[in-house]
Formats: C-alpha cells, sequence, structure tokens
C-alpha cells in the first residue's frame, strides 16, 4: 500500500484529527451507544454505472421491482387529524387516498375510479365520500361502492366486488407510509434499527410547520445522495466550513433500509487552518445559520476556556426546554448541535436529534429526468397544547431559488447551492464517455449501500 490514496485498504482510510469519536467523549452528557458505535460497513470499491440515473430502462425496472415493494413515507399524521381527510398521495405511476376512517384508523385506497378510470382526487382535503367527477360513482371513505348512478345498467356489477383496492398502511413516529404489494416485512422490520434512535426524539410530538418543494432537473437518485455526504461542503458550502466537521462525520448503515450521516456542528472543519480562531468566532459563524435553535437576534458570548460545542450545547439545551416546555437536561450535546441525517430506502431522509428536525422526500417527477424534491420542518409541539394542523406545501416555480421561500430562513442559500450542481449533474452522466461513477469507500458509503439495497430490490422481484 503506497501513501494517500494509493491502494485498497478496506474503506478503513479516515479523514486525520479529532473526529466523531472524540466528540463523543468530550460531550456533557453520556451518549446512547448508537451515537458512540461505528456501524461502517465496507462494501467494496466497484463503480456504478451512469445509466442507473439516465436511462429509461432502469427507471422502469425501479417501476416494477422496487416502488411496490417499499414502503414510502405518503403523508404526516397532523395532515389528517380528522375522519374525512384525506391526502392524494402520488409516486411511480400511482396515485393514493390516504385516508383518516372514522374510528382514528388510516387506510389508503387507489385513487382511480374502477368504472373508466378517472382519478377520484386531485387535491388532498376533506371529503364526505370519493365520488367521481366523470358519472358520479361514489364510494365511501372507507373505501366500500357507495353508489352507481344508473345502477339498472350495471346489474353486472356486484357492490361487494366494488370495493377500491387499497394498499398496506404502517404508522410510525407520526409518519403514515404505504406499500403497494402484500406481503413482505412489516413498517417496524423495515425501519429498524430507526425507530429506537428516535425513541428520544420522538416526532410524534412533532408537526409540519414548514413544507417547500421544488422539482429538480435531475435523478430522483442523484437528488437524494446530494444530501447523504457532507463531504461536498467544502467545495459546495464552503461558508459553513467554521462551524461544520464536514470530513469528521460517523456514516454509519443498518440493514438494508437505514443509515445515517452524523455531521457535527460548532467545531471547526479539519479544511480549515485553525490558527488565528476563537471558539467565539466558530460560535458568531453559527449564528448566522442560526445555530440550531437561535433566534435572528441571538448573541453568544463563550467563556474563557469553554469550547464554542459545549457552550452553544449549554444554550440550545435552554432554548428548546424555553421553546418546547420539555425537559431538555439529559439530551447530548451531539443532539442539540448536530445533524444527524437519516435515511430509509428510497426516498425518506428524517434528521434526528433535538434541533427543529428537517424532512427530506424525493419522488421521481414523472420519469428519471425530474425529481420533485420536498423540505419539511418539524417542530415540536409544546407539551399540553393540541396538536397543530401541518403547514400545507409551498411548491416552488421551476425558475424560482430556494431563497424565495424566507420561511426555510438560512437553508434556502444552501440548497441553491447544491441545486446548482444537479442539472449539470445529470447532464454530465448522460455525457459521460466512461459511463461510470465513482464513490468514496467511507465519505460515500451511504449512496453504495442503497445502489446496494436497490439491486437486492431488482433481483428479487425483476
Ligand atoms: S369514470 Fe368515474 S364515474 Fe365514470
Ligand atoms: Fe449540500
Amino acid at each position: 500500500m503506497g501513501h494517500d490514496g494509493e491502494g485498497q485498504d478496506g474503506g478503513r482510510a479516515r479523514c486525520p484529527g479529532a473526529g466523531w469519536d472524540d466528540l463523543m467523549k468530550a460531550d456533557s452528557r453520556r451518549p446512547p451507544e448508537f451515537m458512540v458505535e461505528d456501524a461502517y460497513d465496507y462494501m467494496g470499491s466497484e463503480p456504478l454505472a451512469a445509466a442507473r440515473y439516465t436511462s429509461p430502462e432502469f427507471f422502469a425496472r425501479e417501476l416494477k421491482s422496487m416502488w411496490p415493494n417499499v414502503w414510502q413515507f405518503a403523508a404526516r399524521e397532523e395532515e389528517i387529524p380528522d375522519s374525512g381527510d384525506v391526502v392524494v398521495y402520488e409516486n411511480a405511476g400511482r396515485s393514493y387516498l390516504v385516508t383518516r376512517q372514522a374510528d382514528g384508523s388510516v387506510r389508503a385506497f387507489h385513487n382511480v375510479c374502477l368504472h373508466r378510470g378517472r382519478k377520484l382526487r386531485l387535491d388532498s382535503g376533506w371529503s364526505k365520500d370519493f365520488k367521481c367527477p366523470f358519472h358520479g360513482f361514489t364510494w365511501n371513505t372507507d373505501g366500500s361502492l357507495k353508489e352507481i348512478p344508473c345502477r339498472w345498467d350495471f346489474g353486472h356489477l356486484e357492490s361487494e366486488q366494488m370495493a377500491l383496492p387499497e394498499a398496506q398502511v404502517g404508522r410510525w413516529g407520526g409518519y403514515i407510509f404505504v406499500k403497494e404489494a402484500e406481503g413482505g416485512p412489516t413498517l417496524e422490520e423495515y425501519l429498524a434499527p430507526l425507530p429506537d434512535h428516535f425513541r428520544r426524539w420522538r416526532h410524534e410530538d412533532c408537526y409540519t410547520a414548514i413544507w417547500v418543494a421544488k422539482v429538480i432537473p435531475a435523478n430522483w437518485k442523484a437528488t437524494a445522495e446530494a444530501f447523504m455526504e457532507a463531504w461536498h461542503s467544502v467545495i459546495t458550502h464552503p461558508q459553513i466550513l467554521p462551524f461544520t466537521g464536514d470530513a469528521n462525520t460517523r456514516y454509519n448503515v443498518y440493514g438494508d433500509h437505514v443509515n445515517v450521516a452524523l455531521t457535527p456542528f460548532a467545531v471547526l472543519s479539519p479544511h480549515i487552518d485553525p490558527a488565528g480562531k476563537s471558539q467565539q468566532w466558530i460560535v458568531d459563524e453559527f449564528l448566522k445559520y442560526n445555530g440550531r435553535a437561535g433566534g435572528d437576534d441571538l448573541k453568544v458570548d463563550v467563556p474563557d476556556g469553554v469550547s464554542a460545542r459545549t457552550h452553544m450545547a449549554a444554550v440550545n439545551r435552554e432554548r428548546y426546554t424555553e421553546m418546547t416546555g420539555r425537559d431538555h437536561s439529559e439530551a447530548t450535546d451531539a443532539e442539540l448541535l448536530d445533524a444527524f441525517t437519516y435515511n430509509v430506502f428510497p426516498n425518506f431522509g428524517p434528521w434526528g436529534g433535538f434541533m427543529p428536525n428537517i424532512v427530506y422526500r424525493w419522488r421521481p417527477w414523472p420519469d428519471q429526468d425530474r425529481t420533485l424534491m420536498e423540505v419539511r420542518i418539524l417542530m415540536r409541539n409544546t407539551a399540553g397544547q393540541p396538536m397543530p394542523r401541518a403547514a400545507s406545501m409551498r411548491r416552488l416555480a421551476d425558475d424560482e431559488p430556494w431563497t424565495a421561500a424566507v420561511e426555510i430562513g438560512a437553508l434556502g442559500g444552501i440548497f441553491d447551492q447544491d441545486m446548482a450542481n444537479l442539472p449539470y449533474v445529470q447532464d454530465g452522466l448522460k455525457a459521460s464517455k466512461s459511463g461510470l461513477v465513482q464513490l468514496g469507500d467511507y465519505q460515500e458509503i451511504r449512496i453504495r449501500h442503497f445502489h446496494r439495497t436497490l439491486d437486492k430490490y431488482l433481483a428479487r422481484f425483476g
């Protein structure tokens, strides 16, 4: 094996300097085991075929073999609090009516009239029944047939056989999932071990406070993968390096469906020369990006001899307690500061930790070349208050930047930097002479992990 970058080392190399392990040891609280463990798994160093992102044939294989067999995040509970509330969830060639039932349960019906196939609803909302706007075939919100106009002409249709077809529904943490195909793993099996980790962060106590979306001219995987490693920060987001341990990120993978990047904040990037950089400077730069819990005018003075990280965590611990009426005394510094960007295969990305949580979702829109990217921000409901209804989705026009969504604050500028790459990723993948995509063994393991899982689905259900 030669110097840096020459020779196979089975993914053992790491960015030199203080890393995630050191931050865990320095935390003012005792971190739970899953934050300390190293769950990296070397999966080889083979390149990926660029055609996975660009070929209509590959996309068709995903539609046939992958999407019907995965659990998809379809809605949040607080989008449909009342009986008769409906979310129209559309993806990968299907359309569902995710519907709250009178008994509080949730069912998902295929949103297609069984007469001549019109979609029953185009928008989410409330309904006493599902009445087709074409000829008036009508279903109850439990999917049973209610009425066929001119019933005499349809003597050949048995009412009992005319219930709307249904998808599986699973619920966890305030999230509602659908799965088209029958059987397969339960939602709990599919998500493991994510619900164990999120037990501390309780997304079931959160609500969608902000929701912004935009169609991105790139493949859905390429778009999702732009959020799977922190490493691109050094070139794409240089302005966050003063407070981001980009290359000190811990990458963990679990089973087939879950992985996470734990990216520390309130520390200097290893790409920045620490000479002359004070702890106060780190905090000041972090506060330009809100410091996770700061308001616009928050000033934080770091006492002598205290690290930016320890002090900012203490500030956030107090502010979260104030904002939510919930006790945060046992919360680790990491959970109050850092980016815990989880992904659930194939297209769902909920952030862990105690901050207002970002939640991503990526859907092909409608083919291999375009993606609807959604960003939600979940806020913790104040203890003892009724759960607010979800904010509705604001969809940016194709020519609107993310900064036009002022509600997402400083995140807008960061997303615009990410999106500035993506159209040229898609174009480049199509123009590629090598036809190959190379991945870092460690920092890009989450991308490799998801492609490996995708291949398993294509093989199993192909
Ligand atoms: S297509 Fe729906 S009632 Fe005719
Ligand atoms: Fe980014």
